[in-house]
């Protein structure tokens, strides 16, 4: 692996802009093999050397991942010119070139993974694939046992091609019903389009699981997380 400056390591790391670094740096604040380093010219192999910041290590990795709970109200993309991005709420995350993996409609909240590794990402949304995706989907109910069944069947949203069969739970029915539907594309609009073409609507939609991924509960919407070793091994990432 090619040498870095010091200070571009460290903000690469997540550890603040290559200015608040060099600030911390002149006080002092980090070691290199054991050593105070104060220059942030100071070149280093991230993979061999070890860096000590403000008294913890800092260990290189080659991609970001996070979880974001995304909250209603914003758009799934790295830009906008009119609207908030859930980029926009990955303030102080370390990693360039960040991007949502999928995306959720402005009014859908829940899990959303966040990364720069594409190859992940080519993984988990390539049509072949067929990852799962489960959502918490208030639907205008009630809902009946023929709307279950179509879903079962695969329902025909207008496409091409009738949507792959999909789960359809309910947790609790009624005029609001709580459903829990899970679907292994995605299209456009998929869940909406396809409660709909049973006769119901969408009220309210929030993604749970994407693949062996699930939304951390306690994680409030608005707000994000590294993901942890075990979730990176469960989606196949390399340490
Ligand atoms: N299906 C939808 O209709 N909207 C989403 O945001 C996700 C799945």
């Amino acid at each position: 692996m090619s040498m870095l400056r010091l200070d571009k390591f460290l903000a690469d790391m997540g550890k603040g802009t290559r200015s608040e670094v060099r600030r911390e740096l002149k006080k002092g604040a980090a070691t290199v093999n054991g050593a105070t380093e104060k220059s942030p010219e100071r070149k280093i192999d991230p993979q061999k050397d070890q860096i000590v910041y403000r008294g913890e290590p800092v260990s290189y990795q080659k991609y970001a991942y996070y979880m974001l709970h995304k909250p209603a109200g914003v758009v799934s993309a790295t830009e906008d010119r009119r609207e908030k991005t859930v980029l926009d709420l990955m303030k102080g995350a370390a990693g360039k070139g960040l991007f949502p993996v999928g995306r959720l409609d402005k009014d859908t909240t829940g899990l959303l993974l966040i990364t720069n590794d594409g190859e992940l990402a080519h993984r988990l949304l390539h049509p072949g694939k067929h990852v799962e995706k489960t959502y918490l989907a208030t639907l205008a109910g009630p809902v009946t046992e023929e709307m279950i069944e179509a879903f079962a069947a695969g329902v025909d949203i207008g496409d091409e091609k009738p949507v792959l069969p999909a789960r359809l739970l309910v947790r609790e029915n009624g005029a609001q019903a709580q459903t829990e539907i899970t679907i292994c594309e995605g299209r456009y609009h998929q869940v909406k389009r396809m409660a709909e073409a049973v006769g119901s609507r969408v009220l309210a939609l929030k993604r749970l699981t994407m693949g062996p991924l699930r939304l951390d509960e306690d994680l409030p919407a608005g707000s994000w997380r590294p993901l942890t070793r075990e979730e990176r091994k469960a989606l196949g990432t390399e340490d």
